[in-house]
């Protein structure tokens, strides 16, 4: 077993910082010291293997992406990352756990398509991993199947209002779904778009001409985002299951969360960087409205207009914990090949943006300008998914006896986003080209090892292990 010391740096956790030096033994912390303390020997730095110089950094948990798509079969194509591109480029950014989403569709076992994801990640990732099930086929085998999911430490499964067709669950589906929910502890994810109303609309839109990108975000309009918002909220409160709504993009869907949060219901919601920083003017309409360059901004939920204010809405839910994580939801797919099936039609486009790697830079940036503070960064890239997720004491905090996730963040130093630069996705473009961060991920370490080194990588596919995940921890 080896033993590291990070040295001189400022441990940030959700609730404060303090200088303090992190004692690491194998795979663990075993310590938090004041800096000079004496309690384990004069010269602690001298007696271990690794030394790690954090003077002037911030030392923040791993972060946890909870909602990713590696080779995620989508929209006549794959998602392009694997488990091991993928979780790569998620370590590159400070990110030590991800929790993926393993598919069921109509026709299909629930207990086939986790053991088919069990085969894509074994062995392939760099960072621990979990598993949510998408229950995209919601009948009497598949809900039998849904409780032995907590067995296999499989605690949440998402549904969709949106996508007919694909994975779409009715009302019907969606309530009996919420009732094992409710008699397992499963926490139910959302997708909360009415699918079918948007198809209507983007059927017209195409058919009268109006076929670019943009209109992705002229059918999927905020209006059928707050309405399944309300309906899943309501269908929870009806099952007494708990509710975690996924992508949450549109002011008026928060505004549903924090009047369901303010009765006292269990219900929350995640955004992601995509909404907060982009925009259906600027990136969905990049180059007019009928430009394709939008193709590479096509997810679901879609970007929001920034004339009516949803990203400062975003932004504000973040800090009045109205909204209580930010994940990713990344699903790269290449421009070439993949985004261009949509040339001529956004409904063939697929859907989704790759951003694992940049998630812990951007929300640093957050606290750069002033929208949340460093304790609030960690918490809502770290803490809080290992709460919400069933990773509490394991994963989320720097503490003794915690797994040994840690990444050294500089504060001083600068981060340029862009491919060529900080691209280590499988895609041929970045959704977050040009960004510029003020600060930088210096060293990660999973599980006592580091993988990161300034932007050295220097871990190995299979180091990932899968973690059998609790029950949510995060209920009022
Ligand atoms: O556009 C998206 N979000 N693609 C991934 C699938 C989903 O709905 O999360
Ligand atoms: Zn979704
Ligand atoms: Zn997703």
């Amino acid at each position: 077993m080896s033993t590291t010391l990070i040295t001189g740096g400022t441990v940030v956790s959700a609730t404060g910082r303090a200088a303090a030096d992190v004692l690491i033994d194998g795979e663990r912390i075993v310590a938090v010291l004041e800096p000079g303390s004496r309690l384990l020997g004069t010269d602690l730095a001298a007696s271990v293997d690794t030394v790690v110089d954090a003077t002037g950094k911030y030392v923040i948990p791993g972060g946890i992406d909870a909602h990713t798509h590696m080779e995620l079969p989508f929209g006549g194509t794959s998602a392009s990352d694997t488990f091991e591109t993928g979780t790569r480029a998620a370590a590159h950014g400070g990110t030590t756990t991800i929790i993926d989403f393993a598919v069921q569709r109509y026709g299909e076992r629930v207990q086939d398509g986790l053991a088919t994801w069990h085969e894509k990640a074994a062995g392939s990732c760099a960072i621990d991993y979990g598993f949510h099930q998408i229950v995209g086929g919601v009948d009497e085998d598949s809900l039998t199947a849904m409780r032995s999911l907590v067995d296999e430490g499989v605690t949440s499964f998402k549904l969709f209002m949106a996508y007919p067709g694909v994975f779409y669950a009715d009302d019907a589906q969606v309530l009996r779904a919420m009732q094992v929910a409710r008699d397992t502890g499963l926490l139910t994810m959302m997708h909360a778009e009415n699918g079918p109303a948007i198809d209507v609309l983007a059927e017209q839109l195409v058919a009268s001409g109006r076929s670019g990108p943009y209109y992705h975000g002229i059918a999927r309009a905020w209006q059928l985002e707050e309405e399944a918002t309300h309906r899943a909220i309501m269908l929870a409160d009806v099952t007494g299951a708990p509710l975690y709504v996924v992508h949450v993009s549109a002011k008026q869907a928060v505004a549903q969360l924090a009047a369901a949060r303010d009765a006292g219901k269990n219900v929350f919601g995640e955004t992601c960087p995509q909404y907060l920083y982009l925009s259906l003017e600027e990136q969905l309409g990049a180059g007019g409205p009928e430009s394709f360059e939008g193709a590479k901004w096509v997810c679901s939920t879609p970007l929001r207009s920034r004339a009516e204010g949803h990203q400062d809405s975003m932004w504000q839910a973040l800090r009045t914990n109205d909204l209580q994580m930010v994940s990713t939801d990344h699903c790269p797919f290449c421009f070439k090949d993949q985004k261009e099936l949509g040339r001529g039609d956004f409904r063939a486009i697929p859907n989704g943006i790759g951003g694992i790697e940049h998630r812990m830079d951007l929300m640093y940036q957050g606290v750069v300008t002033g929208e949340i503070t460093l304790e609030r960064w960690v918490e809502l890239t770290s803490t809080t998914p290992a709460r919400m997720f069933g990773l509490a004491g394991r994963k989320g905090v720097i503490a003794p006896g915690a797994d040994a996730d840690v990444v050294v963040y500089d504060p001083n130093g600068h981060t340029s986003i862009g491919v060529g630069k900080t691209h280590h996705m499988n895609m041929d473009y970045s959704a977050w080209e040009g960004f510029e961060i003020d600060g930088h991920v210096d060293t990660v370490i999973s599980r006592g090892r580091v993988v990161v080194d300034d932007g050295a990588y220097l871990g190995s596919p299979g180091h990932g292990r899968f973690l059998k995940r609790d029950l949510t921890q995060y209920l009022v």
